[in-house]
């Protein structure tokens, strides 16, 4: 039997393209060793598709001369032979369903969420409008379009971000009116939708959740930052900057709440495939949900392989698993009548 034949998408248009190469890099290195043929394909920032990933230390292979704004050449040809696409791009174009929708039309199985849940979760605004029609309890936040006078009713601090993006790029924590203006000036630089977050003092965590119709959650893990305020992009991406603290040091309950809450969250949205669910616990013990990450961090050391690592799913059993949910749904939808 020849192997399985699988495509990642990495790179892409958004602040987080050198972020998505590590993740791309990692599942590459992790689905060649189960024995996959993997093809990679690169997008750049200026959303030009290549086949072959020079940050991969792979040579990008001829179709470098007809990089192309959509697969095209090489790129599409290398496409129509998979059986499953890995679309490894986190924030916009990639994360937000855009991605999805194109794999969608050209009938290909893809890892993790689709069209709907994707963007959904890509918009904090509407994500949280959702969970809150489900009862599900949210960070309270005013959302500001580009012109509308700040009315913050919050007390200070207040977080400022923009509502589709991710790695804390364009978000500030504002502690006064002057801070907060250019805190909305520079998340508007990123977005035309900015949310305007009451400020929760507590413990954040997150949690995994893994599976199509019947998902699974992980313990919820614990973000420490030391010696910064709160968990920006340094803190992300600079070695040593952050602890996670597995399982959170919160109350039985508080976990088991975290975990249902995660999971309510993922079935809110119709969410398939994989979600890192970011929570805080409040001072008064209260579990809120911040956001819900369809595409997370994906390296081998990344806190949502931890996280599954925690619940007994190693790295390359995740990644079998996740090639499997796509398959499945692929699988399930192919017999539906349009
Ligand atoms: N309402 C809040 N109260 C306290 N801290 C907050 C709040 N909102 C955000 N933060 C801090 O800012 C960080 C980034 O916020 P958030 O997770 O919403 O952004 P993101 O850029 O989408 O993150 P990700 O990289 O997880 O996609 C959080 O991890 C937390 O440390
Ligand atoms: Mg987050």
């Amino acid at each position: 039997m020849s192997p399985r034949r699988v495509a990642i998408l990495a790179g892409g248009r958004s602040s987080e393209h050198d972020v998505s190469l590590e993740s791309a890099r990692s599942v590459t290195e992790a689905l060649t060793a189960l024995g996959l043929d993997v093809s990679t394909i690169e997008i750049d920032r200026a959303g030009l598709w290549t086949l072959g990933q020079a940050a991969l230390g792979q040579a990008a292979q001829e179709s470098a001369l007809e990089r192309a704004p959509l697969p095209g050449g090489a790129v599409a040809a290398a496409l129509a032979g998979v059986e499953v696409v890995f679309p490894l791009l986190h924030g916009p174009f990639g994360e937000d369903g855009t991605v999805q929708g194109l794999l969608e039309l050209a009938g290909l199985p893809y890892v993790g969420a689709g069209v709907t849940a994707s963007a959904i979760a890509m918009d904090k605004d509407i994500f949280k409008a959702v969970l809150r029609d489900r009862g599900i309890p949210v960070t309270r936040n005013l959302t500001l379009r580009p012109g509308e006078p700040i009315e913050n009713r919050f007390p200070f601090p207040v977080f400022v971000k923009p509502a589709r993006l991710g790695s804390s790029v364009g978000i500030s924590k504002a502690h006064d009116h002057d801070e907060l203006e250019a805190a909305v000036a520079l998340a508007f630089r990123h977005d035309e939708k900015v949310l305007v977050e009451e400020y929760v003092d507590g413990i954040e965590i997150e949690v995994g959740v893994l599976g199509n119709r019947d998902p699974v959650a992980s313990p919820p893990g614990e973000i420490r930052v030391a010696g910064r305020e709160w968990y920006d992009y340094e803190a992300k991406y600079e070695e040593g900057q952050m602890e996670l603290v597995l399982p959170a040091r919160i109350s039985e309950q508080q976990r088991a709440q975290a975990r249902k809450l995660a999971l309510e969250s993922f079935a809110a949205i119709e969410c398939e495939g994989m979600a890192r669910v970011d929570m805080f616990v409040s001072r008064e013990g209260e579990v809120l949900v911040n956001e819900l990450n369809t595409i997370p961090g994906f390296t081998q050391t990344s806190v949502y392989a931890k996280l599954l690592a925690a619940y007994g799913i190693d790295y390359a059993a995740l990644l079998e698993r996740l090639i499997e949910l796509a398959l499945e749904r692929h699988e399930r939808r192919g017999v539906l009548a349009f």
